[in-house]
């Protein structure tokens, strides 16, 4: 049995407590807060022990917490870290490195410059068993995960053949349980976005992608807008959905609307979190022109790097085998019944 501690408990970090809590392997010695609001309650009502920074002790009195973070590191095995994106950092500094802990960081983490927290971005389609002896790695954002799971088959099957990716991503504003942040009415760009050397850093520098990023006014999903280019005839729309058939956590849609007909089915059939864990292929909107394919998949934000942490964490832990690890995640998150069933649902 392992110890595993969740630092942050907030949209990511809740979710990862509540699968691994049904994992019988760990033992989850609780979680972290910062501030002393309803989800404190939420955590302890859910058998979580909640630990809170030291010097924030009196700020939590009306509660019954379990001990400080300091305590809980260093009692623990693995931090899996979900604060806001830029604070893993200060957490590694300050809280890992002197307990000599190991972590897992989210995506809103840099894996360059001064203040990167790791050298390794974690897909686990692409570099699972390079996890095994690592102190500290970083789990890809939503959208780089995402990206890995389609960009991997295309590589395996494909090679050289590809010339060039162009990716537009149409990211969502904020995630459906964030009621603080609002939602403008416009649409923003992203200078320089951290996607493309995110995805080359774990699939190679060679890889010839290139990537726009805008911010949508919705709180259902990303889309990702991907063109292929050949060297010579494209392939089929029939070949590159049969490509996709049996990947993990890759479901091929038809007849959907929007984003938010995914999430309401979901939601209608009681997936945990309305997550459906996984990127969605409209493949009625697969086209192929000349020497391009161009493909349109969704990118459940909030889900999709959930179980990525579960095959993360028993790589870190274990050194589990994939294929054992894989089968270990599936029985926590079934994410092969999700996919039938949205595959059935949404088949035209
Ligand atoms: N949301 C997504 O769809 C998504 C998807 C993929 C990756 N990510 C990444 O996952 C990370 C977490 O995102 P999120 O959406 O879960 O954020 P979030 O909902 O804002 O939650 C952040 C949590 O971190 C806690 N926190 C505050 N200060 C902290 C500290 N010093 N150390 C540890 N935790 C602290 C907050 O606690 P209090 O509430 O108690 O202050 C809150 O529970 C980010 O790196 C983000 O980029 C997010």
């Amino acid at each position: 049995m392992k110890r595993v501690f969740v630092n942050g408990y907030g949209s990511i970090g809740s979710r990862i407590a509540q699968f691994l809590a049904d994992d019988k392997d760990i033992e989850v010695v609780g979680v972290g807060k910062y501030s002393p609001d309803d989800k404190v309650a939420d955590a302890i009502s859910r058998g979580f022990k909640v630990y809170v920074p030291k010097n924030k002790m009196d700020n939590f009195k009306n509660f019954r917490v379990a001990g400080s973070i300091e305590d809980a590191i260093s009692n623990c095995d693995l931090v899996i870290d979900a604060s806001p994106g830029g604070v893993g950092y200060t957490n590694k500094k300050t809280l890992y490195e002197p307990a000599n802990a190991r972590a897992i960081f989210q995506g809103g983490e840099k894996i360059t410059g001064e203040k990167s927290v790791a050298q390794f971005i974690f897909n686990s389609r692409v570099n699972y068993e390079k996890a095994f002896d690592k102190q500290f790695i970083m789990q890809g954002s939503c959208n780089v995960t995402g990206m890995g799971r389609i960009i991997q088959p295309l590589k395996e099957k494909y090679g050289k053949r590809i010339k060039r990716l162009d990716a537009t991503l149409l990211r969502r504003w904020a995630d459906l349980e964030d009621s603080k942040t609002e939602i403008k009415d416009s649409i923003e760009w992203t200078r320089k976005p951290h996607h493309d050397d995110d995805v080359k850093s774990y699939m190679g520098a060679d890889t010839p992608l290139f990537i726009r990023v805008f911010k949508v006014p919705t709180r259902q999903m990303h889309v990702h807008l991907m063109d292929i280019r050949f060297d010579g005839p494209a392939p089929s729309v029939s070949e590159i959905t049969d490509l996709y058939k049996n990947e993990y956590g890759v479901a091929t849609l038809y007849g959907v609307k929007g984003t938010k007909d995914i999430r309401d089915y979901a939601e209608s059939i009681k997936f945990s979190f309305k997550d459906t864990n996984m990127i969605h292929i409209h493949a009625d909107l697969t086209e192929v022109q000349d020497d391009v394919v161009k493909i349109t998949y969704s990118d459940d934000q909030t889900g999709i790097v959930v179980p990525e942490n579960h095959l993360l964490m028993q790589a870190m832990l274990f050194k589990r085998p994939r294929d054992d690890a894989f089968r270990h995640t599936e029985e926590l998150f079934h994410m092969e019944e999700k996919k039938r069933a949205l595959e059935n649902h949404f088949r035209n």
